[in-house]
């Protein structure tokens, strides 16, 4: 049983060099694309995270096969047919709503339960389920926590209402078998999308994009072959561990990124006036001295990534003057405020900005409620004087592999409880 809890004794800097784990978020798509493959498919690269499993036992129910040694994760899909996909396997994460569009894509029909996934604001499915219908399918809405989608052919044109990365993901997957060009606007360009892409076009499929107006276009195939393909790096962990080098006054260098996937960050940090470096597939960043607040809002990529929130509200608090920090992706991200209140934190939230002050942290027992919202209460603890108590780690475990561990080799004070 994988402890609950960590101790830590804050106001020690993180110093040293740590290597950034494949991306969760662009794994779990690609996983999930995987239905849509009859051969073997091998992965390279793949965090071993609590959602990580849960998508692959999904898959497992399915009918595919796999192995999972030292990130790499070989799957045998020829097994996987089209069956229910019950509630009990799709509450347990958000990304269980992308088995929509590769069973749907490959059966043109599908049935799967509604997701489960943090609770940071209401996560409906509406962009995915109008989009489908737009592009052919019937969308039998939710009956008794399961939502049941039929299509002859999915062909046509959908902009969405706004660059949804779940309802992009499951679109392009519904169409890759279509029998006509399927053209999508408006649509997600996380780096993660760009990684389900690539992944699916080593696999035979024919998306593009259209010059001038940037349309992304799906054009039908047959069949997709095996593929072997290396998952890119985790840039929200990696953005994670550049706000904790800052924020503890550190020297931190990340090995294994690359930096333009973060540049929205790392220019905020630099203003603020931390020191960044970096190269080819690397990033250092340092203390230099007393930095200053600033203002963040977040938004679709390229802008300041919704993931990175939490992080950068907390290293707000170790700046020397005030910041304004604007939540304009989720409704409700900031629940690790009222946390941060506890540890004597300065801030308070209106509506969809937190005014955030520099603030002497002192270190309590405090909870995380959420994935980025746990590991920026360890942050917060990293830089409290005092000892701080932080539970919650059940969140932490779906997407960062072996949070506590690195920051143990970084110099923390901190421990299991
Ligand atoms: C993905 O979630 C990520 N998860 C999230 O990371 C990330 O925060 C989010 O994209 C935004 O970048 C995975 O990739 C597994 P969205 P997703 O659809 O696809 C609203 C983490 O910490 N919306 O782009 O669910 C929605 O409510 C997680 O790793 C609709 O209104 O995000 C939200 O306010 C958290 N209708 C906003 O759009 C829809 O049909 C962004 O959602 C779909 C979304």
């Amino acid at each position: 049983m994988r402890s609950e809890q960590v101790i830590i004794n804050g106001g020690v800097p993180l110093k040293g060099k740590i290597s950034i784990q494949g991306s969760k978020n662009a794994s779990l798509p690609i996983l999930a694309s995987t239905a849509l493959f009859e051969g073997e498919v091998v992965l390279h690269n793949v965090p071993d995270l609590v959602d990580i499993r849960a998508m692959l036992s999904i898959l497992e129910y399915l009918g595919a096969r796999y192995t999972f040694e030292k990130g790499c994760v070989r799957l045998d899909c020829k097994g996987i047919q089209n069956k229910e996909v019950p509630e009990e396997y799709t509450n347990r994460l958000r990304a269980s709503s992308l088995l929509l569009g590769p069973l749907l894509g490959r059966y043109k029909e599908c049935q799967v339960g509604m997701p489960g996934g943090c609770k940071i604001g209401v996560r409906p499915l509406d962009i995915h389920f109008s989009g489908f219908k737009k592009l052919g399918a019937l969308v039998d809405g939710v009956e008794s926590g399961l939502v049941h989608i039929r299509a002859q052919d999915l062909k046509g044109e959908f902009t969405l209402d706004m660059p949804s990365v779940g309802a992009t993901e499951n679109l392009i997957m519904a169409a890759v078998f279509g029998t006509e060009r399927v053209v999508l606007r408006n649509y997600a360009k996380e780096p993660e999308v760009m990684d389900l892409i690539h992944f699916l076009q080593s696999g035979g499929a024919k998306i593009s994009f259209e010059e001038d107006h940037g349309d992304l276009v799906i054009e039908g195939v047959k069949t997709l072959h095996g593929t072997t393909y290396q998952v890119q790096p985790d840039r929200i962990e990696a953005g994670t561990y550049c706000c904790a080098a800052l924020a503890t006054k550190g020297d931190v260098t990340l090995a294994g990124v690359n930096p333009k996937s973060l540049s929205s960050l790392l220019e905020k940090l630099r203003t603020m006036g931390g020191g960044v470096d970096t190269g080819d597939d690397w990033i250092r960043v340092y203390y230099r001295g007393d930095f200053i607040g600033t203002t963040v809002k977040t938004a679709v990529y390229p802008g300041f990534p919704t993931d990175l929130q939490p992080q950068i509200g907390v290293l707000m608090t170790q700046a020397k003057s005030a910041s304004h920090l604007t939540e304009d992706v989720f409704d409700h991200r900031f629940r690790y405020i009222d946390e941060l209140l506890r540890l004597n934190g300065e801030a308070k939230v209106e509506g969809r900005t937190a005014y955030i002050e520099p603030s002497h942290l002192s270190g309590c027992r405090v909870e995380g409620y959420d994935l980025r919202g746990t590991a920026s209460m360890i942050m917060a603890g990293l830089c409290s004087s005092g000892v701080t108590h932080v539970s919650g780690l059940r969140h932490l475990y779906r997407g960062y592999e072996a949070f506590i561990e690195k920051l143990q080799h970084l110099g923390a004070d901190i421990a299991y409880l």
